[in-house]
């Protein structure tokens, strides 16, 4: 099978594209025929060796943890998916070796759920890691609801996003921050938008004088200090790039309860990846090179086999 791997750390020049060894097929997962692996900051950080502290690394590596794409194969203990099936996964393991940039990818089962029916392939594959990460933060640690004014920081981004609109389907009022060019889609998510920058507390401020009762940091970039003047007592805050006293830090977490209820989002109209561009497989370097740049709109860059 054709995928891309790495035998050192760096950047996207370490990518190599080729011929590699198909996964095996152990009792409890299956083999997924990849139709798209979305690309997260993570694959790049830890292609870069941030990751050398807390995790093993295994040369050479196939980066990637988000699929989606058509079961090929089933193990012998599986009986939840059959070939045909059409499944998204969050395939994060504890050792950095065999990821989803490749044609096929073998996920343990319980990583696996059914891919939503209404999102392209695109979109799904872009839904495990942000959604998991960013349902993890709203729902799960912050518990928003309709009685919230939520700070959601980088709602432009690809966990912000989703973050956005889970906030705002709770009923909560949600103001989110962006760059400029990212105001009107942040409208667009439901969030009233607000320029990240210096005076990020004077402009919340405009939209909610009393302040708010929770942040959630999907940006990181130390904008989480400056946010925090618009905190009042109780406010409850998280981030997903950022730590600190009274702020939860929250980490994407496999979870096949938490994937079932974001492709019922999905389907549902609710939840929406938005897609920024789609590359070849065979492209990935470049693919890189375009998330370490923020060179198209907001989304998720994401990797297809082919580009039609
Ligand atoms: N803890 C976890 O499990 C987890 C999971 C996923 C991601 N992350 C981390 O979370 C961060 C966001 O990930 P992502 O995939 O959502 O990335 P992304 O799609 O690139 O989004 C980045 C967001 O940050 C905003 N931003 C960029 N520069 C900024 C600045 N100087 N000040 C304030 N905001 C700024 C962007 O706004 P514009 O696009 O409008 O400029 C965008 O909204 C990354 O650091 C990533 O490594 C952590």
């Amino acid at each position: 099978m054709k995928g891309v791997s790495y035998k050192r750390f760096g950047g996207s020049e370490v990518l190599e594209y080729g011929e590699l060894p198909e996964p095996k097929l152990s009792q409890n997962a299956v083999i997924v025929r990849m139709m798209a692996a979305a690309i997260n900051p993570a694959d790049v950080a830890l292609q870069a060796g941030f990751g050398e502290n807390f995790m093993e690394t295994w040369f050479p590596v196939v980066p990637g943890w988000d699929l989606a794409g058509i079961v090929e194969r089933v193990g012998a203990g599986v009986v939840e998916f059959q070939p045909g099936d059409e499944v998204i996964a969050y395939t994060h393991q504890e050792i950095l070796h065999s990821g989803t940039y490749a044609e096929l990818v073998s996920v343990p089962v319980e990583r696996l759920w059914r891919k939503p029916r209404n999102a392209s392939w695109g979109e799904a594959a872009g839904l495990p890691l942000a959604g998991l990460t960013a349902y993890r933060a709203v729902v799960d640690t912050l518990r928003v609801s309709d009685a919230d004014v939520v700070l959601i920081l980088g709602a432009s981004g690809a966990v912000g996003s989703l973050a956005t609109q889970l906030a705002v389907g709770s009923g909560a009022t949600v103001i989110g921050s962006a760059s400029v060019s990212h105001q009107n889609y942040v409208t667009s998510i439901g969030a009233l938008p607000i320029q990240y920058g210096d005076d990020v507390a004077e402009q919340v401020r405009k939209h909610a004088p009393a302040g708010v009762t929770a942040i959630v940091d999907c940006a990181g970039h130390g904008s989480l200090a400056t946010a925090m003047a618009v905190a009042i007592p109780g406010t409850r805050v998280c981030s997903i790039a950022d730590g600190g006293p009274g702020v939860t830090t929250v980490f994407a977490r496999p979870d096949s309860r938490i994937l079932a209820r974001l492709v019922d989002l999905a389907e549902s109209g609710s939840l929406r990846v938005t897609v920024a561009a789609l590359f070849a497989l065979a492209d990935a370097a470049i693919a890189q090179d375009a998330l370490k740049a923020r060179s198209y709109g907001p989304g998720k860059i994401v990797l297809v086999p082919d580009v039609a």
